[in-house]
């Protein structure tokens, strides 16, 4: 037996176990102290009644023998990808249901899919970036070319036709910046994957939360997207899914044979997503459940706001906080971003994500989630202005 030697080449632990870790060694050494929570992205408020109704009643079909499901189509129920298919034509996106793919959530599915490209592949990402992008491609010991997301961007690099790639990962809105492509920028970014024949590897997870009119929020609202993208998107953060798991990827049948090589490989290592979970699911697309969703979508943007004005009051520099639920700041002073976290946890019980750990172009920067409740979140903020 040889192990896979390229782990050797990850980090000690997955960002947020880190973040995890230092947590739980702070509060057991001071358990008094009230810690506020506005690190790792994970939602806070209840699934919505039209889910929580229909998974109940999922339940209860599960418990009689004329309305039990056993195994399941792999690639989702058609109830659901009905519901997927009708969502994606509200933003004028015309998709076959055998092109969606109902799955336990993006990130899985975001590392999954490199099981159908060669392990010589380059691959380009941007740099800060959504650490599974990296590791899982670290894990087949591919070549990751970095792209500088900075200030002067707009944390959104665009394409560089001197560099070559065959893989590229794109997230918008951004994690963790929360910055937003427009649809120039995903056009030149489409164009040249057509012309390098590259795949995007397009995290949508987020999509959700563009509010900004004229804003993409699919990869497929770009001309061209279907012969060069695949787009991953969930329901963690639209819907309060984190917990309960459930996603869906978009292949396009443009994109030779990637479209039944991820229903082959799906079939084979993948059983589904369990009946009961689709049901709830499946309530999330329909008119209620978009109002529903869009309420918490809502208590979490006003979280946003109250850190934004804050960090405005400040004079803070920062990007994101509209169209997105992440707040991506400049740490004050020119500290460092772990110099930072420790510094909010230990004088103001704040826990965010130090910037440096997604990517090297991070360092000096620090992100804060507007997932928490919203009395925490101005509680947090009264102690940062109280401390800066
Ligand atoms: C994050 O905090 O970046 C996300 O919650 C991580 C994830 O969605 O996997």
């Amino acid at each position: 037996m040889r192990i896979n030697t390229n782990y050797q080449n990850l980090e000690q632990s997955y960002l947020f176990a880190n973040i995890n870790r230092k947590v739980a060694e702070f509060t057991a050494a001071n358990p008094d102290k009230s810690i506020i929570r506005m690190g790792i992205g994970d939602v806070t408020l209840p699934l919505v009644p039209v889910v929580v109704e229909a998974l109940h009643k999922g339940v209860d079909e599960m418990s009689k023998k004329e309305t039990f499901h056993g195994y399941g189509p792999e690639q989702g129920y058609d109830f659901l990808r009905q519901r997927v298919k009708e969502y994606y034509e509200k933003i004028g996106v015309q998709i076959d249901l055998n092109e969606i793919f109902i799955s336990d959530g993006a990130k899985s599915d975001v590392g999954n899919i490199l099981d159908l490209f060669d392990k010589d592949n380059t691959v380009l990402v941007p740099d800060p970036v959504y650490p599974v992008y990296v590791d899982t491609n670290t894990m087949d010991g591919r070549k990751i070319v970095f792209m500088e997301a900075n200030e002067a961007n707009g944390f959104l690099p665009l394409p560089d036709e001197g560099v070559q790639a065959d893989i590229i990962y794109l997230c918008s809105p951004n994690n963790p910046t929360g910055a937003v492509y427009n649809r120039e920028q995903l056009k030149a970014w489409v164009d040249y994957a057509n012309k390098q024949q590259a795949i995007i590897l397009f995290d949508s997870a987020y999509e959700s939360f563009v509010a900004t009119e004229d804003l993409p929020r699919s990869i497929f609202e770009i001309e061209g997207a279907r012969t060069c993208a695949i787009e991953f998107c969930s329901l963690s953060k639209t819907a309060g899914f984190t917990g309960t798991r459930c996603g869906y990827t978009v292949v396009p049948k443009d994109l030779g044979p990637l479209n039944t090589m991820w229903l082959r490989r799906q079939t084979t290592k993948f059983n589904g997503v369990s009946y009961i979970v689709q049901r709830g699911a499946a309530e999330v697309f329909t008119d209620e459940g978009i109002r529903q969703t869009r309420e918490n979508l809502a208590y979490y943007m006003r979280n946003a706001k109250v850190i934004a004005d804050t960090l405005d009051e400040l004079g803070i520099w920062y990007t994101g906080g509209q169209n997105s639920p992440y707040i991506w700041l400049k740490c004050p002073n020119g500290m460092k971003s772990w110099d930072f976290f420790d510094f909010l946890l230990e004088k103001a019980g704040i826990v965010g994500t130090p910037g440096a750990g997604f990517g090297t172009q991070g360092e000096g920067y620090f992100r804060l989630t507007a997932f928490g409740n919203y009395e925490n979140t101005v509680e947090a903020m009264r102690r940062l202005k109280e401390l800066l």
